[in-house]
């Protein structure tokens, strides 16, 4: 017999169904047994009598969180017991057989509520627990729809979605890298991305023109609130297009988006404000302000690009580093003094961040896509000709050979579900985050490895 979808079964009163799931709560009176029974589409109640002696007796030993089978009849539940809360309310299940399929011992922790004031150490140790919780459930779910609307929105407009490699080379994005040690290059290593930066200019160079990925990007940086050291992408590179239009792209996905999934929201201002980086720093002191009117409405989205900061700024030594990305372009304003290396506190770069309620969920640029331009930032960094062969050679090379005008952009997806969801952090629409201490409780990692592995890669661990 095919198992209906509790959800489904208010629809089949006087049929027999087969249904599936988690034992939520068992309650008696009198002589009837009642259980709540949860599947992931909801809870439908379940009655158990004296007189079908079998499954009655069986149910006695039913505890929270069994995994049971159960056959029986949908019937309509008596007026006064009706429950208007949930899809299920009108109906009842009268069973007729009754199977365990597994026992479950008592949880560690409440499944109920929305479990806010539980300790992160006990909600991540048995995370498969604690997504159980309706809440959690249904923030995994709405952030696959979400990915679907952006690749659906994506694939209309002509993008294909390309999977760019986790082993790759140490790239300068301002963050510190996580590293793989070779085995077979001993003393060598990969790095994992911070980003697919390099791999999407590539693929313009290679003439994919649209390029899309849901990718994860890896920084070894303390988490806190809205950063994690694993955290996914919507990652987005164009061909021919100035900034203009990569801002245009951004600005009408994420309003069909929210048009489209979170009815309940409202933006403030349509198109998005246009804050550059001086006045935002000297209205808000920040380069993500929060231009919410009205800061107590959880559901108003205020968002606002943010654009013409400089490119470069003094980094502790002195010297000049890149205040956002070093592939990007400066504005064509000052293409030539970037050729020039002169004026560099004054360039400003194509950059544009966009930000929702005062925080940063996505950035990108215009790109430099002439390798003497490209060349010319990193000489501006102070890199020697050699370093700068050694770590870009790929890069320039590859803008010897008719690279196209190209640049792009990437959101951070859990900061914007973070949001849109109304979250206190972005652990919380994540499946398996990391702690605050990036750790991973479940797994127990990090955690050592074989005496084996390690000599295998040729690493000694010094104790300290
Ligand atoms: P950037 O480094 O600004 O740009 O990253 C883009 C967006 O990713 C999110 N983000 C994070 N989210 C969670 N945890 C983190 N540790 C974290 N770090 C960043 C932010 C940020 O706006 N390659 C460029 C993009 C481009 O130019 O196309 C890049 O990675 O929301």
């Amino acid at each position: 017999m095919q198992r209906f979808l509790i959800k489904d079964t208010a629809k089949h009163i006087g049929e027999k169904v087969r249904v599936c799931g988690w034992v939520n709560v068992r309650r008696v009176h009198g002589k009837i047994l009642f259980i709540d029974l949860r599947d992931i589409s909801g809870v439908l109640q379940v009655v158990f009598v004296p007189s079908n002696k079998e499954a009655y007796d069986l149910a006695q030993a039913l505890r929270p969180e069994w995994v049971v089978e159960i056959t029986g009849q949908i019937v309509k539940r008596p007026e006064n017991m009706v429950n208007p809360k949930i899809e299920t309310g009108q109906v009842e299940l009268s069973v007729e057989s009754l199977k365990v399929l597994s026992e479950s011992e008592t949880l560690p922790l409440s499944i109920e509520g929305d479990g806010y004031d539980i300790g992160e150490e006990t909600r991540m140790k048995y995370r498969y627990l604690d997504l159980r919780r309706e809440r959690l459930k249904n923030n995994l779910v709405v952030r696959h729809k979400v990915i679907k609307f952006v690749r659906d929105f994506l694939d209309k407009e002509g993008f294909a979605e390309i999977e760019t490699p986790i082993l790759t080379k140490s790239t300068p994005e301002g963050a510190r890298d996580y590293i793989v040690p070779s085995r077979q290059d001993p003393g060598k290593f990969y790095a994992l991305p911070q980003s697919p930066q390099q791999y999407k200019q590539l693929l313009m160079v290679a003439g994919l023109e649209k390029y899309f990925q849901v990718a994860k990007c890896l920084r070894d940086e303390d988490p806190r609130g809205d950063r994690q050291p694993e955290f996914t992408q919507l990652d987005m590179e164009m061909s021919f297009v100035e900034q203009e239009d990569v801002m245009e792209l951004i600005e009408r996905l994420l309003i069909l988006l929210v048009q489209s999934l979170f009815p309940n929201k409202k933006i403030q201002e349509i198109p998005f404000p246009r804050i550059n980086y001086k006045d935002a720093m000297a209205e808000y002191k920040t380069d993500r302000p929060d231009i919410r009117k009205d800061k107590n409405d959880k559901d108003l989205l205020a968002f606002c690009w943010v654009v013409d900061f400089p490119f470069f700024e003094k980094n502790d030594e002195g010297g000049w580093t890149f205040t956002h990305n070093p592939f990007s372009a400066a504005k064509p304003e000052f293409e030539k003094d970037l050729m020039a290396k002169k004026n560099i506190e004054n360039i400003l770069t194509t950059q544009y961040d966009i930000v929702l309620n005062g925080f940063e969920i996505g950035g990108g640029s215009i790109r430099n896509h002439r390798p003497e331009a490209l060349e010319k930032v990193f000489e501006i960094m102070g890199y020697k000709k050699e370093v700068i062969r050694e770590k870009f050679g790929h890069m320039l090379d590859a803008f010897k050979y008719g690279a196209p005008p190209h640049g792009g952009i990437a959101w951070g997806l859990d900061r914007v579900l973070t949001l849109l969801l109304n979250e206190p952090n972005i652990r919380e629409v994540i499946a398996f985050p990391k702690t605050g201490d990036g750790r991973d409780f479940m797994m127990q990692a990090p955690s050592e490895v074989d005496k084996k592995q390690l000599k295998e890669l040729h690493i000694k661990i010094e104790k300290k």
